[in-house]
């Protein structure tokens, strides 16, 4: 049975940070059909209606019907530390992060964390992750074996760290990493809508030897993405060079070791050297805003303007739990906030491009999700645009679709998200309140 699914509709059919904003494609009586998993057309609604008499028929009326949001950088273990106060990136990771981690041993907190976590992404919106895992990898497969039972596209990867930076019960070893990464990358890469990602979580935390280990087991896996961090915090640039002393720069230490390459994806990338920029150019790698992160935790602003600019891949994340939010549409008015202080207004096209096909794009997954046209998977959020009396009057006097979407992105939660289709099936939404008070 195909689904029609009715409503005001966006697209894109090019890339508004370089193009402008003229190639979104907004209609507003548009439609969609979804069969076996995919959009099978696209266009007017009476025109579809007409076109397929037999589907079933879901009318959103004035809602949005848009490509479910991407997130391109999380960390899903923690969840339960979101939002936890006062700390820069060293500390935060030694007080809140690190033992939250070592609870991963036990794969039943796995597993109920993992469930949480889609939970809460996906009554946000979000379709697809790209999360990091722990040093188990039995977070990987917790992770895993829910993104698959929901169908959800999804990356992820085990988390390696073998210095003695880290603390002693969250240590691998450079061939034990190698050795799980590879096991883990057989099980679930390119199983149903999984991909695996190989993580070294970054140079503060592995030896060279891992480094080079996991470099190697890219080069024998090119087709899987690499993830880590690179120049979030000043203080971890200083670290990086004492730790690596013939380093040119930061991205010297991934470099060198076959961790720099189309497909890497670097997470924060606020403080680079020209090298660094023009090298990460020169291999068309993925540079991934993580805005809320970057303020909650003091880090920087990522020069957005200078870096599409310049031809940069770019994606937008959470960065969950150093990102305070879960919500895409929140992290996209941090985005604008951010740029705002570098002066570049970021369009509402812009905003809503970058978390969607933007962020596909940066996994190198724009040709099957992040956008709504006849032969995607049907990943859908379907956003109500006047979910709140702050918005919905705000809304209400908008002159065009730009000004009655920037509301929601600026002021809009989880309430917004009226409707979501992952793998062209509607998915129950169970990520929301009411919840008890904490004790
Ligand atoms: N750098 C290394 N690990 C992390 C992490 O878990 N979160 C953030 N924000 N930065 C990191
Ligand atoms: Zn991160």
């Amino acid at each position: 049975m195909a689904d029609l699914l009715l409503g005001q509709t966006l697209a894109f059919d090019g890339n508004p940070m370089t193009d402008g904003p003229g190639v979104a494609r907004h209609d507003r009586t548009g439609a969609i059909l979804i069969r076996d998993g995919r959009i099978a057309d696209m266009g007017d609604g009476d025109t579809l209606r007409q076109r397929h008499p037999q589907a079933r028929v879901t009318d959103y009326g004035r809602a949005l019907i848009s490509a479910g949001f991407v997130d391109a950088h999380a960390h899903y273990p923690q969840t339960a530390i979101i939002a936890s106060w006062g700390k820069r990136l060293i500390d935060w990771l030694n007080s809140y992060t690190f033992p939250e981690e070592m609870r991963f041993s036990d794969p039943a907190y796995a597993a109920d964390i993992a469930t949480r976590y889609f939970d809460l992404t996906l009554a946000n919106g979000t379709t697809t992750v790209c999360s990091y895992g722990t040093i188990h990898p039995e977070s990987v497969d917790a992770y895993f074996t829910e993104a698959q039972r929901r169908g959800l596209c999804a990356f992820a990867g085990k988390t390696c760290m073998d210095r003695d930076t880290a603390p002693g019960g969250l240590r691998d070893s450079a061939q034990s990493a190698y050795d799980d990464s590879k096991r883990l990358l057989e099980r679930w890469h390119g199983q149903d809508r999984l991909s695996y990602v190989i993580t070294p979580r970054f140079s503060p935390t592995s030896t060279p030897e891992q480094l080079q280990a996991l470099g190697a087991l890219w080069a024998e896996h090119p087709d899987c993405l690499m993830q880590t961090h690179l120049s979030e915090q000043t203080d971890e640039i200083a670290w990086v060079k004492s730790l690596y002393p013939t380093a040119r720069d930061y991205l010297d230490t991934y470099e060198s070791h076959g961790l720099l390459g189309h497909g890497g994806l670097y997470g924060h990338a606020i403080h680079l050297e020209p090298r660094e920029v023009d090298r990460l150019r020169e291999v068309d790698a993925s540079l991934i805003h993580c805005p809320t992160s970057n303020t909650f935790i003091g880090s920087g602003l990522f020069d957005m303007d200078g870096l599409t600019r310049a031809g940069h891949r770019v994606g937008l994340a959470t960065d969950t739990g150093g990102g305070s939010s879960f919500s895409m549409l929140r992290t996209m008015a941090a985005a604008y906030e951010v740029a705002q202080l570098r002066h570049r207004a970021l369009h509402p096209a812009e905003l809503w491009w970058l978390a969607t096909a933007g962020s596909a794009r940066s996994l190198l997954a724009d040709h099957r999700i992040g956008n709504l046209a006849a032969g995607m998977e049907a990943d859908i959020a379907v956003i109500d645009l006047a979910s709140t009396p702050a918005i919905a009057q705000r809304a209400n006097r908008a002159g065009d679709i730009w000004e009655a979407i920037f509301p929601t992105i600026m002021m809009g939660d989880d309430r917004a998200i009226r409707a979501v289709w992952a793998g062209g099936r509607e998915v129950t939404l169970s990520g929301r309140g009411p919840y008890k008070n904490p004790t």
